[in-house]
């Protein structure tokens, strides 16, 4: 079950968090005297120990570190994470951090690294799509056999990660404009500056379905659209 732990402060944490990592600490806080109540409503995720408001899963960070050290190695790792002021030596995959924080570790990296943070991001995306087809392989499996329909069911797969991250903020995708080698891709987030990621991966998803595709931003939350749209081309690589 679910759980909702209010600290002594009154800031809510949820129980998954406090049970990542195959702790059960429950019992442990009740003996200490914190108040524990059902979660009837979904509640927004707090970093226990800073107690700000966070957002994005471990998996995200973690991921953009390992594939910087895996390009450039350690010593430019530790520059980055100095660069951008972030103290964790390493992430962990189910807790949550501020959105923040990647956004200052890809700044970071832009100036470190001496690449433009678009580029970053675009690559974070090619890479974060073969992660995820090691380790959530059955979900992407599920999705859809073929690129188009692949994308029609971004928000069922979505859904479905939700099982495991619970409570996280994914995006939304809507396809339209559908024709045999091009589509219009409707990109819905609350973040900003992600658009890139989209391309990353829109590029891994067709190699995966052996194809070469380009995806142009035609409409951009920066240019007043309450959302971003892409014009996909695919072919046969
Ligand atoms: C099984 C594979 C996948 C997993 C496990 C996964 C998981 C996640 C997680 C944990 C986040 C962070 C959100 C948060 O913590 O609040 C995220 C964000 C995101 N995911 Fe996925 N994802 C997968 C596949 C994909 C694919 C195939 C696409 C698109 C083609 C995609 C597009 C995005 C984007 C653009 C974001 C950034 C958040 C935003 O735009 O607001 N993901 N995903």
């Amino acid at each position: 079950m679910e759980l909702l732990v209010l600290t002594k402060h009154d800031n809510p944490v949820p129980s998954h968090y406090l049970t990542t990592g195959g702790r059960n600490p429950t019992a442990f806080l009740m003996m200490l005297g914190y108040a524990i109540k059902p979660l009837t409503q979904p509640t927004r995720y707090y970093n226990f120990w800073t107690q700000e408001d966070v957002t994005m899963y471990g998996l995200v960070n973690k991921t953009l570190q390992e594939m910087v050290i895996d390009r450039y190695g350690n010593a430019k790792w530790e520059e980055i994470r100095k660069e951008s002021g972030i103290e964790s030596l390493f992430f962990i995959t189910m807790e949550c951090y501020p959105d923040e924080m990647t956004y200052k570790l890809v700044a970071g990296a832009s100036s470190v690294l001496s690449v433009p943070a678009d580029q970053l991001i675009r690559s974070f995306g090619e890479h974060w799509f073969q992660v995820a087809k090691t380790g959530y392989k059955d979900i992407l499996d599920f999705a859809g056999d073929n690129f188009v329909d692949f994308l029609k069911n971004l928000d069922s797969m979505h859904t479905r990660v939700g099982l495991i991250f619970t409570g996280f903020r994914p995006p939304s995708f809507k396809c339209t404009d559908v024709t045999d080698s091009s589509l219009r891709l409707h990109y819905y987030s609350e973040r900003h500056g992600l658009s890139p990621l989209v391309e990353g991966l829109l590029v891994s998803v067709g190699k995966h379905f052996s194809l070469e595709v380009d995806a142009v931003l035609d409409k951009s939350k920066a240019g007043g659209c309450d959302h971003d749209e892409f014009i996909v081309h695919f072919r046969k690589a």
